[in-house]
């Protein structure tokens, strides 16, 4: 089945978007471009305005300043109903008294389509959320998952151009979500149509997205494909925020031209080095970022810092070793299990160390 997600109908552009809230900028100069069928995820802490740019591209707030484009046409002040969008949202909307086929004929039956066709589409809309054989049943005799997915199918069956939702799979639990995730994921792709889904949860987002709009009180603070966010952040914020990252303070050596390696003195003692994100003026101070998994333990030598085990945290699949550099700092080490690395115990010496390419260094704001 293909809705009318494809060629340009489903593009949606932001372009220097402002909401104000008395002296709040909830969203604080937000651009973004989403190409038709693309999935992208809104993420960012609560707080960070991904509910108001969604509410803006659906036209349910209007913005103090900027745009918003749908399929290259100025909708920014269109109302909600002129804007051909499917809506899903954190709590379940669905109307009670009515069976689930009713439900999903709803939007269909505002839009003034005869009887045997709703049936037939809503019919339709439910086997593509994996629900047939549901339609006589209320929303109370379903599950939290199915009510998602009846909610899902509403939104879908006038085949929108674009799908907004907002938190949806937050009220299941943790194995529901995960299914739904993967179950939301490929319907997208089947259907084609353009998805922002808005969510705070960095596992979700990057598990369902093309590309993740990292979002920090307002401001867009990357976006790019999962692996980019991870492997490159583009800011200290997202570096901590997608995955877990050592940072370590310090003050570059020389001077440094972004992506290359730079040598950092440490606050509290002992040197590394990390790739530069930005250029990095020489004695500037830095942070220097680098994953757990990234770090090595050794024997203590020259090139390494020396550390102690303070623990290790065995979690079967890995081993999560925190290891004291002194000065009141410490890192974490994640070894993977099986494959043969020395099992460090509390209390042993170990050398801590990383290759440039493997950590990040970021300057400091000027
Ligand atoms: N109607 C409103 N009136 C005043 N302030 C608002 C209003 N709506 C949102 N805000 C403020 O704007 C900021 C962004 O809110 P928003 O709901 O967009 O965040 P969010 O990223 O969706 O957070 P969450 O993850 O908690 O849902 C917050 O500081 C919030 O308090
Ligand atoms: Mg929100």
């Amino acid at each position: 089945m293909a809705l009318g997600g494809a060629g340009t109908e489903g593009r949606v552009a932001v372009r220097d978007l402002v909401k104000r809230f008395g002296p709040v900028a909830a969203v604080d100069g937000v651009s973004l471009d989403v190409a038709a069928g693309e999935f992208v995820a809104l993420l960012g802490p609560s707080g960070s305005g991904k509910t108001t740019i969604l509410m803006a591209i659906a036209g349910f707030e209007f913005p103090t300043s900027g745009r918003v484009e749908i399929g290259g046409e100025d909708v920014t002040w269109a109302p909600p109903n002129k804007r051909n969008l499917g809506m899903v949202f954190q709590r379940y909307t669905l109307f009670p008294h009515m069976s689930v086929v009713e439900n999903i004929a709803f939007p269909l039956k505002m839009r003034g389509i005869g009887r045997a066709e709703r049936e037939a589409k809503a019919q339709a809309a439910l086997a593509t959320v994996r629900l047939e054989g549901y339609g006589a049943r209320r929303p109370s005799q379903l599950s939290g998952g199915q009510q998602q997915r009846v909610a899902l199918a509403r939104a879908i069956v006038y085949r929108p151009r674009v799908l907004l939702m907002d938190e949806p799979l937050s009220a299941l639990d943790k194995n529901l979500r995960e299914e739904m995730q993967l179950e939301i994921k490929h319907l997208q792709q089947r259907i084609g149509v353009t998805v922002v889904f808005v969510t705070h949860d960095q596992t979700e987002a990057m598990t369902m997205a093309d590309r993740v709009a990292v979002l920090d009180r307002g401001r867009l603070q990357q976006v790019g494909a999962p692996r980019d966010l991870y492997e490159a952040p583009a800011t200290p914020f997202v570096a901590g925020f997608i995955g877990e990252t050592n940072f370590l303070p310090g003050r570059a050596k020389a001077a440094a031209v972004a992506g290359a390696p730079v040598a950092v003195a440490l606050d509290g003692g002992g040197e590394a080095v990390a790739t530069a994100v930005g250029a990095v003026p020489a004695g500037v101070a830095v942070r220097v970022a680098v994953r757990p998994e990234r770090v090595a333990l050794s024997p203590p030598s020259a090139d390494t810092l020396p550390g102690t085990i303070a623990e290790a945290i065995y979690a079967g699949v890995a081993t999560t070793c925190i290891a004291d550099i002194g000065g009141d700092r410490r890192l974490r080490a994640r070894i993977a299990a099986g494959t043969g690395l020395v099992q460090w115990e509390p209390g042993a010496r170990v050398g801590v160390g990383w290759r440039a390419e493997d950590a990040r260094a970021f300057a400091a704001a000027p």
